[in-house]
């Protein structure tokens, strides 16, 4: 079990957004996000297309700035892409040219490090059911081990903070199953803190200490959900628990009173 601390490891205060481009003039997508995440914790965001998930998760990645508030993690004050931070995207986007090793292992030689990772990637290629696909190239695996391969890759350097942006949106139902619960055995066993964006009110239940949701656009936070069913969840028996049909409609119900909010 995840022994956790009162530290907020990724601490949003009054996060708020505006793009503004020449062809659609202000965009406002974010309006003051407050949201602590304490070490350890698993929280998965939920909220309709376009309210400004993707934009938050980036700028905590340091690949987008806030322009206005504040965005530390583990007390720090975010200014760029970081070691401590691992992200994964809705595809892999692994480099077709690499093997699997080869592209798990990129962080760490991007990163000018050269300690003898071998063992390590390798344990978490295994870890990841990829054992036996190291040597292989991106096209001879199925998008499931491709995604299992980018999320290999952004733990590469150990980080602390994990997050994640609809990272199996694109995979079918059951492998979308699996990987829930590969991710939800990885974040028990390895004392990840993770934020997770996704669509599906039932993958925010199975893997989320809290589920928060957004409004739409500008993007603030409505609630902030705690999901008390003890761990590890199987897929079996989570839906007969007593409080998760009272939180599916809850985080439904709210989602359903925003705008255009397609949710399963
Ligand atoms: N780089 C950008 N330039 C201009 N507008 C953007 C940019 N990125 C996102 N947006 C706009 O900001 C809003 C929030 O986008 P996004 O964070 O991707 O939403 P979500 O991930 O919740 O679907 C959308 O209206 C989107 O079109
Ligand atoms: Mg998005």
């Amino acid at each position: 079990m995840n022994t956790r601390s009162t530290r907020p490891l990724i601490d949003i205060e009054n996060a708020s957004k505006t793009y503004v481009t020449a062809s659609s003039g202000q965009v406002h997508a974010l309006e003051r996000v407050n949201l602590a995440i304490l070490e350890g914790e698993f929280v998965c965001v939920v909220g309709p297309s376009g309210c400004g998930k993707s934009t938050l998760l980036r700028m905590l990645a340091g690949l987008d700035e806030c322009d206005g508030g504040r965005l530390t993690l583990a007390g720090r004050e975010v200014e760029g892409p970081s070691g401590e931070v691992g992200v994964v995207f809705q595809a892999a986007n692994l480099l077709p040219w690499l093997t699997v090793r080869e592209n798990v292992r990129l962080p760490l030689r991007v990163g000018g490090r050269h300690e003898p990772a071998d063992t390590r990637i390798d344990d978490l290629l295994a870890m990841a059911g990829l054992g036996d696909f190291g040597g292989r190239y991106p096209y001879e695996l199925s998008g499931g081990m491709q995604q299992r391969a980018g999320i290999c890759r952004a733990l590469a350097r150990n980080p602390q903070i994990l997050l994640m942006d609809e990272p199996f949106g694109a995979l079918d139902a059951l492998t979308r199953e699996r990987m829930n619960i590969e991710l939800q055995r990885i974040w028990q066993s390895n004392r990840k803190t993770i934020m997770l964006i996704t669509h599906s009110i039932s993958e925010a239940i199975f893997l989320a200490d809290r589920v928060v949701v957004m409004s739409a656009r500008p993007g603030r936070i409505l609630a902030d959900l705690p999901v008390p069913i003890p761990r590890p969840r199987s897929f079996d028996t989570i839906v007969s628990h007593e409080r998760y049909a009272g939180l599916a409609s809850a985080i439904r119900g709210l989602l359903n009173a925003q705008e255009g909010a397609p949710n399963d």
